[in-house]
């Protein structure tokens, strides 16, 4: 299967990426449900109990997981478990469907193995998120949802705007509905407040403490929980530091580190590192394991690790370095659908080498 993705790379590689990423989706949806599905599980899901990660009180039988912005409207969990990942972050949602900036606003670095984006943030809104995940079978693995300010929402409006999105995707519990599919009884199971986007007006500026307090402690209030928090790897480290200070206030479940970088490291050698927008990838891989130390440093809470993961040794850095959790989504762009299995198979070799008997025993193993 890895050789077929090489086969057909060069094909996708020839579309505009987000032709390209289209494709991908509605190939994935075909097969979801189906025969085919099944028979990805078997080959793709790694089976085995070192690998098992218990975070914020749920239970994640890999720690490799689906990154944002891949499966913006919820349409594949199921599918992305069959490839073998432990988990999937849908989104990023906002409080109603919104278009995104102009096309193109995605592009790959091929050279960088890297991509720039500058989505905006278009998905179909929190009522048909929402709606999608609680009708849709159960797809036995767990389902974050990212939740992001409204474009046409100012910032002093942004704690009633994450409330009214977080209600629609997290309101299962209080109906009391028999359509109840997750382990926590509600709708997601786990919330991630995106703060970080760096192609939506003005919405990192809501990292600084004030900003984060408000809409932190409205969710709290709403009974949102576990509640985790997406940073930027462009906060220096002071702001990095109020950012957790609040993560203690309000006792959250989690950081997750990190979005995409409005930097262009030198030494990136596509053309289009000249494209506004965030970047990800290898490029930010270095920088989001730095943060993830960081992090792990100051706080209890588990580390979600994100950031140019694309190989077992690279998930391994970020659960070494304090992540109980990775995410990926450059790295599924350049290696295809058998990376969740390869990190995992090769998680448990180094693991093994490094007489660890389980993931759970590596993390923070270098702070
Ligand atoms: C096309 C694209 C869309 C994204 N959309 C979102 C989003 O909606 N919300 C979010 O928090 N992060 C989003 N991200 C950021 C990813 O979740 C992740 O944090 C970042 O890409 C770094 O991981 P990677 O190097 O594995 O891609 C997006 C990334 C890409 C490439």
């Amino acid at each position: 299967m890895r050789t077929a993705y090489r086969t057909i790379r060069p094909l996708l590689f020839s579309l505009p990426a987000e032709t390209a990423h289209g494709a991908v989706h509605r190939g994935l949806n075909a097969i979801q449900h189906t025969a085919i599905e099944d028979r990805l599980r078997d080959r793709l899901v790694v089976d085995d109990d070192r690998l098992a990660v218990e975070a914020f009180g749920q239970s994640f039988s890999n720690p490799v997981g689906v990154a944002a912005g891949f499966d913006k409207n919820a349409e594949l969990p199921a599918i992305l478990g069959a490839l073998g990942f432990g988990h999937v972050e849908v989104g990023g949602v906002t409080a109603r469907a919104q278009p995104g900036n102009p096309r193109p606003r995605m592009f790959r670095l091929v050279e960088d193995r890297a991509i720039v984006n500058r989505m905006g943030l278009n998905n179909e809104g929190a009522e048909a998120v929402g709606e999608r995940l609680r009708t849709s079978p159960d797809p036995g693995i767990p389902v974050g949802v990212n939740v992001a300010l409204s474009e046409a929402t100012d910032a002093d409006d942004a704690p009633e705007d994450y409330r009214y999105t977080y209600e629609r995707v997290a309101d299962v519990a209080e109906q009391g509905s028999a359509a109840c599919r997750t382990s926590s009884g509600t709708v997601a199971d786990y919330l991630a407040v995106n703060v970080s986007c760096p192609n939506s007006e003005g919405m990192r500026e809501l990292q600084n403490r004030d900003a984060l307090e408000a809409i932190l402690g409205e969710l709290v209030d709403a009974g949102a929980s576990p509640l985790l928090v997406k940073l930027s790897p462009d906060l220096p480290g002071p702001a990095i530091e109020d950012a957790l200070a609040v993560v203690d206030d309000f006792d959250l479940d989690g950081v997750i580190a990190t979005n995409t970088t409005t930097d262009r490291p030198s030494g990136l050698k596509s053309p289009n590192r000249a494209e506004t927008g965030g970047l990800s990838g290898k490029p930010i891989e270095a920088r989001a394991t730095e943060m993830v130390r960081f992090v792990a440093e100051r706080t209890d809470v588990p580390v979600v690790g994100v950031g140019g993961v694309s190989d077992a040794a690279g998930a391994y850095a970020k659960i070494r370095a304090g992540a109980s959790l990775v995410q990926l989504y450059t790295g599924l762009v350049y290696e295809g659908p058998t990376l969740a299995r390869d990190i995992n198979e090769g998680l448990l070799e180094l693991l093994e080498e490094d007489g660890f008997e389980s993931v759970e025993d590596a993390v923070g193993a270098d702070l």
